[in-house]
């Protein structure tokens, strides 16, 4: 099907969903393609369900989230996961996952770290395209987000991330190029937030830059993202989703009418939606109609009928999970080598972490997960006689007296205490950012109470992102499942008892307090409109490595029950990359695998940079005592940097030391090559020493002055004028108006009805309504877009005159 073969209006029907989770369709010629949340397992919502409901859903495999699964370092695992992900789409007919999330980490509190890899766009990017490669592999598209600079999640919908464009390019946009350029992505989702002024999804530049990495599918709107049709179709939205928007489709074919559009346009966001539909098709075709599960697929009450998935396809999806959340897990300490534990030993597991782990986070990628093995049970199996004490409340975190004293009673008694410690599962979401860097503090108080009473303290934690660490010295050892998925029971049981080696290895800073990362204690979330990223390239390792300033524990760190020993560095400068090859050795007496890491410093530059840089990463697996030669290929980009004067890249010749790491500040060998060529000339118009704070980083910051500077125009107004309003106003500007008074406390009152009355329900509720655009109010078809246009139109008009009346009455009285 091409759109010449479609009448206009066919094509412009086509440009919003059909419904909440389907592309529409147009009977007889366009089928609908069914889209699904993503990103670490299917989230299919029950016929009839709330698209938001995440206890809606079908049961699926959770497997462990990207924070989690980036700490593997490993391309050809995540390929996998992406593979079995596919396969679960393709049994339950679902066309597109909407995954995975490429987002840098700005600040360990956004609540939707555990969603995405790293603070390393390297990283990301090449364990996206992993993720896709893997998805698309059985015919079903993987949907690359947030493009781009949503990092946190207060005022998503509406706030302005203001990004220098070195930043831009170098750190918040590599990850979604290296994931489109060796991915390939069916399709791509810009970002709820404007960047530098404009939504995304209607940001030329944005998705202009995505066709020139080669993105050639559908660009689909986040839900409820889009706020201008015209502009939105311009830039090249093909899908404003979820549907039905016939008001989109109006406006489009107003705009066409007008000559605002042209048909051109409308083809060229047309076209990439009917060619997913020809790529995304079962790869068999199967003679069974959907509706009639295979023989040997598992019934299931619970189960999509449509779910043709067998019973050993979801026990290798399980096995799968197991094996992920294995390889993810980073060993963060291990005094006298307290782990592996002795299965003969007398074992105390404390928290009910252990019971109810936290494997996932919550938002639209909670997966209702078809088996979830608990820590408890899987350590139950190595080690029956276990003592059990559930220490703190699984739903708040919050530990009490009694409770602490018969945890400390029990491991008293032991030789070796596992201790489950984490944030509430309701502190890591979508939607809302962290409120606490620190855990619950009477976790803290019961940790302290273990270790008085017996010294040999294993932690397990369970979280999606840094937190604060100052508790270590109460533990020998502490072991990092992140949010490990459905399986991370089985996993942590096997890291524990040495059936694995762990190899994970942090993809993020854990810093030593809120105080030292780059946005500061009261910096993050920023409650502005509009963001200002003043540190520039400088977040992550970037800025720890820059501001020398000590961390809990380095990008890239991650112990293991084995050694390796890295020995005879060779460089090899090609045509297009350059190759590094060294010897590595597993040293010590156990199988067991490394993530070996690749830095570049450069020695001197044109511009100012971080002091050193991810160039290349693999993880190796090997054999107690063996070795073998580890190729790594830096591409020559790395060597390079973005002139945002003259909007290009350009190499940056000169000496640069080339790091072979077991974490970025372990550095093995290391080795001093020239890249050759005369110094590249800036074309500057600002003056170096206006720059200083970027030349010369230190633990104090950035000051606007400096940003402006790099920003090369001033700062706008942080926040935007509250009149008139507009559909992209937040919900509770509505405040401003008489009557917009008026419909903010019937808002909050059915607001207070639905969320089930009380004050924190209501203050949620205000806290939501404050981020909350009017034009969200539609998302659910709860009233049309015209409607709420016309509301907007009514209440700047009614202003005016209230206004004048007031002043009118007013001067009388004087
Ligand atoms: C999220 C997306 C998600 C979509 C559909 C949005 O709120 O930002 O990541 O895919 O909902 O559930």
């Amino acid at each position: 099907m091409h759109a010449s073969d479609l009448s206009l209006d066919e094509k412009t029907q086509l440009l919003t969903g059909g419904d909440f989770w389907h592309t529409a369709a147009i009977p007889g010629k366009v089928p609908a393609l069914r889209l699904s949340d993503g990103p670490h397992g299917l989230r299919k919502q029950k016929p009839g369900a709330s698209g938001t409901d995440p206890n809606a859903s079908y049961p699926a495999t959770c497997y462990p989230t990207a924070s989690a699964l980036a700490c593997s370092f490993d391309e050809s695992l995540i390929e996998r996961v992406g593979t079995a992900l596919g396969q679960e789409c393709r049994a339950n007919g679902v066309d597109v996952l909407l995954g995975p999330g490429v987002n840098m980490k700005r600040d360990p509190r956004c609540g939707r770290n555990f969603e995405y890899f790293s603070e390393d766009p390297l990283l990301a990017g090449k364990l996206g395209a992993a993720y896709i490669r893997g998805v698309q592999s059985q015919n079903v598209g993987a949907c690359l987000k947030h493009l781009a600079g949503n990092s946190q999640e207060r005022k998503r919908m509406v706030s302005d991330s203001i990004i220098d464009e070195r930043a831009l390019h170098e750190l918040y946009l590599p990850a979604f190029e290296i994931a489109i350029k060796q991915g390939r992505p069916w399709m791509l989702m810009p970002a709820y937030n404007r960047l530098n002024g404009t939504y995304c999804c209607e940001n030329t530049r944005l998705i202009d830059l995505a066709r020139k990495w080669g993105f050639t599918g559908v660009v689909a709107s986040d839900w409820g993202a889009m706020s201008d049709s015209v502009a939105s179709v311009a830039a090249g939205l093909s899908l404003c989703m979820p549907g039905p928007r016939p008001d989109h489709v109006v406006k489009i074919r107003q705009a066409i009418a007008e000559g605002e559009l042209t048909e051109e346009q409308i083809d060229a966001c047309v076209s990439p939606l009917l060619s997913l539909i020809d790529w995304a098709k079962p790869a068999e075709p199967s003679a069974e109609p959907p509706d009639r599960p295979t023989p040997s697929a598992v019934h299931d009450a619970d189960a999509d009928p449509e779910n043709r998935a067998t019973e050993t396809q979801q026990v290798h999806w399980h096995a799968l999970a197991q094996e992920a959340a294995e390889q993810s897990a980073v060993l963060l300490q291990n005094q006298d080598s307290l782990l592996p534990l002795n299965r003969q030993n007398d074992i105390a597991v404390i928290g009910s972490y252990a019971a109810f782990p936290r494997f996932q986070g919550q938002g639209s990628s909670q997966v209702n997960a078809r088996r979830v093995d608990t820590p408890l049970e899987a350590m139950k199996q190595a080690c029956p006689g276990l003592c059990y004490a559930p220490a703190y409340d699984p739903l708040t975190g919050e530990a009490n007296k009694e409770q602490m004293v018969e945890a400390a009673r029990i491991a008293r008694d032991a030789q070796t205490v596992v201790a489950f410690l984490g944030q509430a599962p309701d502190s890591e979401s979508e939607g809302y950012d962290r409120a606490e860097f620190t855990l619950p503090a009477s976790q803290v108080e019961l940790l302290r109470a273990l270790h008085a009473v017996n010294p040999n303290v294993v932690v397990i934690l369970q979280c999606g992102s840094p937190v604060d660490l100052s508790w270590r010295t109460d533990a020998k050892a502490i072991l990092l499942p992140y949010l490990g998925g459905e399986a991370c029971g089985s996993a942590v049981a096997r890291l524990l008892f040495g059936d694995v080696c762990p190899s994970g290895k942090l993809a993020e800073t854990w810093p030593k307090q809120l105080a030292d990362t780059p946005c500061g204690t009261d910096g993050f979330p920023d409650h502005s409109d509009r963001v200002f990223y003043r540190e520039s390239l400088f977040t992550g390792y970037r800025w720890y490595d820059a501001a020398q300033i000590d961390v809990a524990f380095p990008f890239g760190f991650g112990l293991s029950y084995t050694h390796f020993a890295y020995r005879d560095m060779h460089i090899c400068q090609n045509e297009d990359d350059i190759q590094v090859r060294f010897t590595l050795k597993n040293s010590g007496t156990c199988d067991g695998a490394e993530v070996v890491q690749l830095y570049l410093a450069p020695q001197s530059r044109s511009v100012f940079h971080p002091p050193q840089t991810l160039a290349a990463f693999c993880k190796v697996h090997l054999k107690a005592g063996t070795e073998t030669t580890v190729n790594l290929s830096v591409d020559r980009r790395a060597f390079s940097f973005y002139d945002s004067a003259a909007h290009c890249w350009v190499k940056d010749p000169g000496d640069y030391e080339v790091r072979l790491g077991s974490s970025s500040r372990d550095v093995r060998l290391h080795q001093t090559m020239t890249i050759p060529g005369k110094p590249y000339t800036l074309n500057e118009t600002v003056a170096p020493a206006q720059l200083a704070p970027y030349h010369h980083v230190s633990p104090g910051g950035f000051s606007d002055t400096a940003f402006a500077h790099l920003l090369g125009h001033p700062l706008p107004e942080r926040m935007r004028p509250l009149t008139p309003l507009t559909i992209d106003s937040p919900v509770t500007d509505l405040d401003q108006q008489v009557i917009g008074q008026l419909v903010l406390r019937i808002i909050r009152w059915v607001g207070t009805k639905i969320a089930g009355g009380g004050p924190q329900a209501a203050a949620m509720l205000d806290h939501m309504l404050e981020e909350v655009p009017l034009r969200a109010g539609m998302t659910e078809d709860f009233i049309d877009m015209s409607r709420i246009e016309a509301l907007v139109c009514f209440l700047n008009h009614e202003g005016g005159v209230v206004k004048a009346l007031r002043n009118n009455y007013s001067k009388r009285l004087s």
